[in-house]
């Protein structure tokens, strides 16, 4: 990794392990261009890339075109509303209402590490690990300074961005629109990738050709959202899982985003992510800053697959932070599906009982401990145990559930209120509401107004005076409904515009007193399912509930599209019991075994009622969790099959890094007559080591013989069919000692 000036050229070059990117300075007004983003390069004079030579020149050889060359130069980041008639990355509002804003090189710095930005999740490297580009622009005209940071690593091959924008200038200045980053180059017939879903079916994957015009995803929800997710990636036409030029953004950021691809006249491509600049002003006061949330930009040579495990090594080691970051999760227990509402103490009790004699460790109590929650329609924000429901109250169970050798943890919704809750009842203006304005009720309940600090001190005050009471050791902080009716009592008028992203920022300054002051509570994020699985909330949670559907099937497409871009060790996966709730599906027990252990690994049923068959099956599914958690937590994931697209079979595998043990977990959904065995390729290992199967038994109509990598890779395994619907089988492969 380095990042070099070349002072001559005047070109910035950032290399990573297998990536190179450049930026270029030009003309006397000293236009920043992008150069280059792809393959590793040699330090080769690339200016020419940015076709300054060709019409319609630089504004020093010819002004007479200048709108013209600012609408096909290819910005490194840019403004609007001076000429460049793509879509621009930072739009103002002076005081005069006046719009136009350029950024212009004026200086740079290069340095070891990587600053943290304030308020705001981001990848973390110390001196040693990574570097640092800023450059420093300025709109001299508005006396507004835009400062762009680029982060390499020295293990991985992301580059991170973001940016910072001060206002130099003698007055306020609105910014209407600020991205985070953008990437100008031309098309070369790329297909362009993005995630789709709704709530329990999150991040299905959608590939089509980049058009001409605008295409992407955004949220306006207040959240990432079930709908659409803060990623966008765009491949050559041929690239697939193993091959092929891959390019990727993803936004560490949780609130409203947009990512967007523009597909030009000139056939150029100008790919741009950031906050959504929809219901967005900021006021900016003379000498404040802002800063925008970070973008990780990926390129792959290798693939989709090679983009994925990037983005998997620096999650796992510049992203995801506290105790729980490289450990194995304790195997849980949820009584949300068990029991819904419908609980007290001794049913708890009784769930934790059995389920510690089968080897599960920790007994986490869903929604309706607290007010008087017997359903959905009340009491969020009055985080007080109610103990007509856990009698003895909350310490006497935490005691009990830990006497049985069990942990114990509570869910929480922080960021709502009920209407009928004492809260609402002191505090109505505390809920986001548009003055006079019925406001839009969601699943009956309000979002708090927590740009405000008395309220959000309030609410923290309440949640850790719970999380004291008794031996906590987890928490899955929910949110269950999305932003509506945009207003705060508490901000200017010429502020209202700014409640988004600070609702944004405030759950971020909770999450993080949380996570400090409780340093050893095992943190969950949860929206409704998967509404905020994103990398914002990675950084403060190294889990995050992956959807409300626990179906096999199901989840097989929802991981599929999840583990493209996140690790395993993120991914909340329970086993829960049949039919299933969201889809009313029958699959065998030990196939939602194999399916959960692709992610954390729980239980989300009640274990006092299911079939004694399926029981007797927890210890064994428990020390299969034992056995290959760290493989899977800490492994490369290849991604062999898609049930998704082939509607019939699934597959996927986890290499050890030393290459010397591989987890392959096939999935036969359908089972079809006449058919013969299928051929796997099985990529990832060593080429000229030998492997054999350690868990023959599982599978003995599958050749026991000696593989070597190379072999396992190209030609592959014949897989029989098995028997009827829904089955599926691990297979463990292990290097052969001694060879
Ligand atoms: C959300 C979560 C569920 C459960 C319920 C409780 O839907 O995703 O797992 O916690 O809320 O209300």
């Amino acid at each position: 990794m380095d990042i070099i000036y070349n002072e001559k050229r005047r070109i910035f070059k950032l290399d990573t392990a297998h990536t190179s990117y450049c930026i270029g300075i030009v003309d006397e007004e000293n236009f920043l261009g992008h150069i280059y983003y792809g393959r590793k390069l040699a330090n080769d004079d690339l200016a020419y890339l940015m076709r300054t030579e060709e019409a319609p020149f630089v504004p020093s050889r010819n002004n007479r075109d200048r709108a013209s060359f600012l609408d096909s130069f290819p910005m490194e980041y840019t403004g609007s509303g001076l000429g460049d008639y793509r879509e621009g990355t930072l739009s103002v509002r002076t005081v005069g209402g006046h719009t136009g804003v350029s950024l212009n090189y004026v200086s740079h710095k290069i340095y070891e590490g990587k600053p943290a930005l304030d308020g705001l999740p981001a990848a973390y490297g110390t001196e040693g690990e990574c570097k640092t580009l800023e450059i420093l622009c300025e709109d001299s005209f508005l006396k507004l300074q835009i400062i762009l940071l680029y982060t390499v690593f020295n293990d991985n091959d992301a580059i991170t961005r973001s940016v910072k924008v001060i206002n130099k200038g003698k007055d306020a200045v609105y910014l209407t629109k600020v991205l985070s980053a953008s990437i100008d180059m031309d098309n070369e017939g790329y297909e362009m990738i993005t995630l789709h879903g709704s709530w329990a079916r999150e991040r299905a994957i959608q590939c089509s050709p980049v058009m001409k015009g605008k295409q992407g995803v955004s949220s306006n929800r207040g959240e990432s959202g079930h709908q659409v997710h803060p990623f966008m990636a765009w491949k050559s036409r041929t690239a697939t899982q193993e091959s092929g030029d891959v390019y990727g953004m993803h936004f560490i950021y949780s609130g409203n985003f947009m990512a967007q691809i523009e597909l030009t006249q000139f056939d150029s491509m100008r790919a741009m992510m950031g906050i959504n600049p929809e219901n967005f002003c900021w006021k900016l006061e003379k000498n404040e800053s802002f800063q925008a949330p970070e973008v990780v930009c990926v390129y792959s040579a290798d693939g989709i697959g090679g983009m994925t495990r990037t983005l998997h090594d620096l999650y796992r080691k510049h992203l995801i932070r506290g105790e729980y970051r490289d450990k194995k999760r304790p195997i849980l227990i949820n009584n949300w599906e068990a029991t819904y509402f419908e609980f007290d103490t001794e049913k708890l009790l009784e769930i934790a009982r059995q389920a510690s004699k089968l080897g599960i460790e920790m007994l986490v109590m869903d929604d309706g401990w607290f007010g008087h929650r017997s359903d959905d329609n009340t009491s969020l924000g009055d985080w007080i145990v109610n103990e007509d429901k856990i009698k003895g109250g909350l310490k006497y169970l935490v005691d009990e559930v830990n006497k049985l050798g069990m942990k114990f943890g509570i869910w929480l919704e922080p960021e709502m209120i009920s209407p009928d809750s004492e809260l609402y009842r002191a505090h109505p203006d505390w809920a986001i509401a548009i003055p006079g304005r019925t406001g839009s009720l969601s699943r009956n309940q309000y979002v708090l107004d927590l740009t405000r600090k008395e309220v959000r001190d309030h609410i923290y005050d309440m949640i850790s005076a719970v999380l004291r009471s008794a031996n906590i050791e987890y928490v899955k902080w929910d949110m269950n409904r999305q932003l509506s009716d945009i207003g705060s009592y508490g901000l200017p008028e010429d502020r209202q515009g700014e409640i988004f992203h600070r609702q944004a920022l405030a759950v971020y300054e909770l999450q993080e007193r949380l996570t400090k002051d409780f340093p050893h509570i095992l943190l969950e994020n949860c929206s409704g399912g998967g509404a905020r699985f994103d990398p914002g909330m990675l950084y403060y949670s190294p889990q995050i509930w992956c959807s409300d559907d626990t179906d096999a099937v199901e989840r097989l497409a929802i991981q599929e599209g999840t583990a493209m871009i996140y690790p395993l060790s993120a991914m909340g996966a329970h086993v829960s019991d049949c039919p299933n709730h969201t889809v009313g599906r029958v699959t065998p027990f030990e196939t939602r075994g194999y399916v959960a252990l692709a992610g954390t690994f729980g239980y989300e049923l009640d274990v006092t009622k299911i079939p004694e068959e399926d029981r007797k099956m927890i210890p064994e599914q428990v020390a299969m969790y034992h056995k290959y958690n760290d493989l899977v937590r800490e492994g490369d994931y290849y991604r062999i099959a898609s049930y998704a697209e082939n509607h019939f079979y699934d597959c996927y595998e986890v290499v050890s890094k030393d290459k010397a043990e591989a987890l392959v977990t096939y999935v036969q959904v359908l089972n079809r007559p006449n058919y013969h065995s299928r051929r796997i390729r099985i990529p990832g290992l060593a080429p000229e080591r030998t492997y054999v199967i350690a868990n023959p038994g599982d599978w003995p109509e599958i050749k026991q013989i000696e593989y070597t990598g190379e072999t396992l890779h190209y030609a592959g395994i014949n897989i029989p069919p098995l028997w009827g619907d829904f089955r599926a089988r691990l297979i463990h492969f292990v290097e052969k000692k001694g060879m």
